[in-house]
């Protein structure tokens, strides 16, 4: 069996940071408080190692009257950062600054009187944040049939979430552009997202199965295991090695593998090695070492 597995697969930089501000705040705040504004990554074996650290997740501010406050990749409204202020918490802002970038063009022409669009999930944290920064007056549109009549808006800015895929960014933005030419676009996806799932499509493509490794509520390993299934009919979704079933995958002959973007790399290398110790002998190693020295 030859393994391809993907450079990009694993944390990326805005989730890496954030989680290290939190092991960093654990080592230099021993008898503190320390809480996060909602999970600190989409990744249950991540939070539940940091949980037996003593860290807790909130849901919301209100839960809190002291102590450190860690917030995450996604980001949160600036109505949010006020609260945490005026309550006197010691804030540790781990917004992605990809996301900070969105959230401060977001606001900048909210200010100047455009309406503004974000293009994403209106559930997700990373959006509700962003709308957060202006005054919770965005439209938010997730597909293109739903986008709605813009005429009547004389200025508009299009924003999109980091972890939508291009194609949904182009249909939307081009349905705007029509009505509104002078709609001002931004797309915001993110280059790691971009890359990750470049890269799982070349992957998917060229492969008799495709493992995808990430949280089963991480939006962008979702968007992955769709870009996948999208390239290769046999593409299956795990969070660990325990959900892996070797012998129905035995059978093929290349096998591709990426993960997503809190997905840690440790995670990773267990189910590589839990391949390797089942498959002996069946595995080709050259790809793990091109990964491993990434
Ligand atoms: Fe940031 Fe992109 Fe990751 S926006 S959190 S580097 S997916």
């Amino acid at each position: 069996m030859e393994l391809i597995i993907a450079k990009t697969a694993g944390y990326c930089f805005g989730v890496n940071n954030a989680v290290d501000s939190v092991e960093k705040a654990i080592k230099e705040h021993e008898n503190t408080d320390i809480y996060t504004l909602g999970p600190i990554i989409h990744n249950k074996q991540v939070i539940d190692k940091l949980t037996k650290k003593g860290v807790k997740t909130i849901e919301d501010l209100s839960e809190i009257s002291q102590g450190i406050v860690i917030i995450r990749s996604h980001g949160v409204g600036e109505n949010i950062l006020k609260e945490a202020d005026e309550k006197d918490l010691n804030t540790i802002n781990a917004t992605c600054p990809y996301v900070k970038s969105i959230q401060q063009k977001v606001n900048q022409y909210y200010k100047n009187g455009y309406k503004i669009i974000i293009i994403g999930d209106k559930n997700h944290p990373e959006v509700k944040g962003i709308n957060g920064w202006c005054e919770n007056n965005a439209l938010v549109v997730d597909n293109k049939n739903s986008v709605p009549n813009t005429d009547k808006y004389d200025k508009i800015c299009v924003v999109a979430q980091t972890t939508i895929t291009n194609t949904l960014y182009k249909e939307i933005t081009d349905k705007i552009s029509e009505q509104n030419p002078n709609a001002v676009l931004f797309n915001t996806i993110c280059n790691a997202t971009r890359e990750r799932q470049d890269e799982t499509k070349t992957i998917a493509s060229s492969v008799d199965c495709m493992i995808i490794i990430g949280g089963y509520h991480s939006s962008n390993t979702q968007k992955l295991v769709v870009i996948s299934q999208q390239n290769c009919k046999n593409t299956i979704h795990i969070e660990t090695k325990e959900d892996l079933e070797i012998g129905s995958i035995r059978k093929y002959k290349k096998v591709g593998i990426s993960a997503g973007a809190s997905t840690p790399r440790w995670i990773i290398e267990e189910v590589i090695d839990f391949m390797e110790n089942n498959l002996e002998n069946e595995i080709e190693n050259d790809m793990k070492e091109s990964y491993e020295e990434t």
